[in-house]
C-alpha cells in the first residue's frame, strides 16, 4: 500500500551537515519527497509532538534536544513507507542499530540519533499535519 511517513532530521544531524546524506539516502532507496521545510522548533511545538512520551522520564531531555537547533522535516512517499522508513532508521540506540542503517551511519547517541520517523499509520496520521497542512504536500 501507497504510504506517507514523517521524518525528521533531528538537530545533530542538521549540525553535522548530514541532512544532504540523509535526503540521497531517502532517494537511493526509493522513497519520494512529498514534502521538506527546515524549521527550528518551539518548546510548544517539540513538546506538542512528543506529548505521546510526556511521562517517560527522558521527556524533557527529548524536548530540549529537538530545540536545541534546526530540524529537516520530511514527508516521504512508497509502498509500505512507515515500516521501510523504520527499518532504514535502525534501533534507537545507534550503538545497537543494525549496520548501513542511518542511525548505525549518522547516530551518536540514544538522544542524538540523527533520525525519527513515524512508527504507525495511526502516528503519521497525526505527525504529518502536524507540521505539513495538505497544500504543502506536492502531488
Ligand atoms: S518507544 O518506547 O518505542 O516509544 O521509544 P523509542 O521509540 O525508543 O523512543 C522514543 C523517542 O524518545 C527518544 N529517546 C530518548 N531520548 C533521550 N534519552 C533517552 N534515554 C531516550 N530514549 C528514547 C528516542 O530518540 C525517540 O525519539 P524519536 O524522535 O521518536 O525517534
Amino acid at each position: 500500500m501507497l504510504e506517507q511517513t514523517l521524518a525528521i532530521v533531528k538537530p545533530d544531524a542538521v549540525r553535522k551537515k548530514f541532512t544532504g546524506a540523509i535526503l540521497a539516502r531517502y532517494e537511493k532507496e526509493g522513497f519520494r519527497i512529498r514534502a521538506v521545510k527546515m524549521r527550528h522548533l518551539s518548546k510548544a511545538e517539540a513538546e506538542g509532538f512528543y506529548a505521546v512520551h510526556r511521562e517517560r522520564p527522558f521527556f524533557r531531555s527529548l524536548v530540549d534536544f529537538m530545540v536545541s537547533g534546526p530540524v529537516v522535516l520530511v514527508v516521504l512517499e512508497k509502498e509500505g513507507a512507515i515500516l521501510a522508513h523504520r527499518t532504514l532508521m535502525g534501533a534507537t540506540d545507534p550503538a545497537k542499530a543494525e549496520k548501513d542503517t542511518l542511525r548505525a551511519h549518522f547516530g551518536e547517541s540514544i538522544e542524538c540519533n540523527a533520525v525519527h520517523g513515524s512508527d504507525s499509520a495511526e502516528t503519521a496520521r497525526f505527525e504529518i499535519p502536524y507540521f505539513f497542512p495538505t497544500v504543502e504536500l506536492v502531488g
